[in-house]
Order: C-alpha cells, then structure tokens, then sequence
C-alpha cells in the first residue's frame, strides 16, 4: 500500500495536534509533533539558565546544540508518542506556561529551526507520517501529497484553552488567555524565518463551527482522496 506524508500546519490551539494524533493512529502512521521539538529545545535553555533579563543568550546555545537529542516513543498507556530530550521523558514538563511563554524566542533562531528541520525531514524519508506544525507543508515537506491548514476564530481557541484549563482544575482569566492566543499568532506570523502562511496547494480547515466528529469526517475524506491522487 503507498504511503504518504500528510503536512498539518495552522494556528496555536486550533486542535491540529489532536486531529493529526488520531488520524496517525487510524491509518497506521507515524505521529510527529514538531511543536514538541521547539518546546524540548526550549526546556533545554531554561534548565542550563541560558535566558536571563537581556533574553535568550543565542550564542551559548549555539555551542550546546549538538548536545540536544530530542526522540519520540510510543507510550503504551495513551497509545501516543511521548517526547524525550536526551533519553529522559519531557512530556509534562514541556507543556509548562513556563515553556510556553519563551517558545515563541527559541522558535525564531536560524540554526534551531535548520537543525530541527533536517531531523522533520529525516523522520519523514520513508513516508507514512503525519506531521504538525507551522511550516511543514511550506519548508519541511512542500512535495507532501496532503497539506492541510488549520484555522479557527481567535476568540473559539481562546474559549477551548480556557475549558481545557478549567478542567484540569487551574483558574484562568479568559482576556489573558485570548490576549496569548493573538499574540503567538502575531509572532508565529510575522518572524523572518519560516513564518506560519497556507501553502498555495494546501486545504484549509476553518474548524471554527465544526464539531469533532464533522472534522474528523472531512479529514478522513481528505487523506482517502490524497491516497488516490497518489496511486
Ligand atoms: O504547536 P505548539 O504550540 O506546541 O508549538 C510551540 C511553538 O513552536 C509555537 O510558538 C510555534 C513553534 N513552532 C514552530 O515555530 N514551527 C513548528 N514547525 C512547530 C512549532
């Protein structure tokens, strides 16, 4: 059977990592989530105190980049990969607020994003994985045979964090978590290397509206007319 590589990019918080989770698991494909990566890198800074008051020292980084390893592993328990920096488990630890808030600095350095790009393409040479992320359909696979690009309303993503927020039992205020929404996609949007745009070839879901199972339904359309395209 061919395989193919199926490229999810879009805004933060529009549900692209759950939607490319499942559909790896269903059709048998390898999951990459390229956030995670960024987010690793990230931790990795802040545990060797490389960001003081001036910033993110970007030289000492420089010279510690090839001590970086980042892999996945599959977790039995949740059926889904869990990211690892240098052979130990980082899952929790990289979806901090701390790691949240200075990801969006590590994600605009040049030779972080070429380093992690090489490793994406790598992952990706035997096909049969779908990755997510912000420049996967334009930078790190543009032959992908599936591209699709993942829009909702600032305001619908800021409401979904703050549900996901509340029921695991924080207190978040709803105009600070819409005030980071636009933020980061302000950032994400506007840095000089590999700025999140939809490929020209690329679909676009607006899943502003949509239930889970209406995009799932649309998704799956998606990948079995990508999979014909290619035969
Ligand atoms: O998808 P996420 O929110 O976990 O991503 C974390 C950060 O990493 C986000 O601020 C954008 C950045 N990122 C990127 O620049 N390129 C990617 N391919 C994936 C994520």
């Amino acid at each position: 059977m061919k395989k193919i590589v199926v490229a999810i990019d879009g805004f933060s918080s529009c549900g692209k990592s759950t939607m490319a989770k499942d559909l790896a698991k269903e059709i048998g494909y390898i999951y990459i989530d390229t956030g995670a990566m960024y987010r690793t890198v990230t931790l990795y800074c802040i545990r060797k105190g490389l960001f003081s008051d001036k910033g993110l020292d970007i030289e000492a980084l420089r010279q510690c980049m090839d001590q970086i390893k980042i892999s996945f592993l599959l977790n039995s328990h949740t059926g889904r990969p869990d990211t690892y920096l240098n052979d130990r488990c980082v899952e929790d630890e990289i979806r901090s607020m701390e790691v949240s808030s200075k990801v969006s600095i590590v994600s605009t350095v040049g030779f972080v994003r070429s380093a992690m790009v090489a490793q994406q393409q790598e992952m990706g040479k035997q096909k049969g994985i779908v990755m997510d992320g912000r420049d996967i359909g334009t930078v790190v696979f543009p032959q992908a045979e599936l591209k699709i690009f993942v829009t909702a309303r600032a305001d619908v993503r800021a409401q979904r964090r703050y549900d996901e927020l509340k029921t695991k039992g924080s207190d978040p205020v709803y105009e600070e978590i819409l005030q980071n929404v636009e933020e980061r996609d302000r950032i994400d949007q506007t840095r000089a290397i590999s700025p999140l745009r939809r490929a020209t070839d690329a679909l676009l879901l607006d899943n502003s509206d949509m239930t889970i199972v209406q995009q799932k339904e649309w998704l799956f359309k998606a990948f079995a007319e990508a999979l014909e395209r290619a035969k």
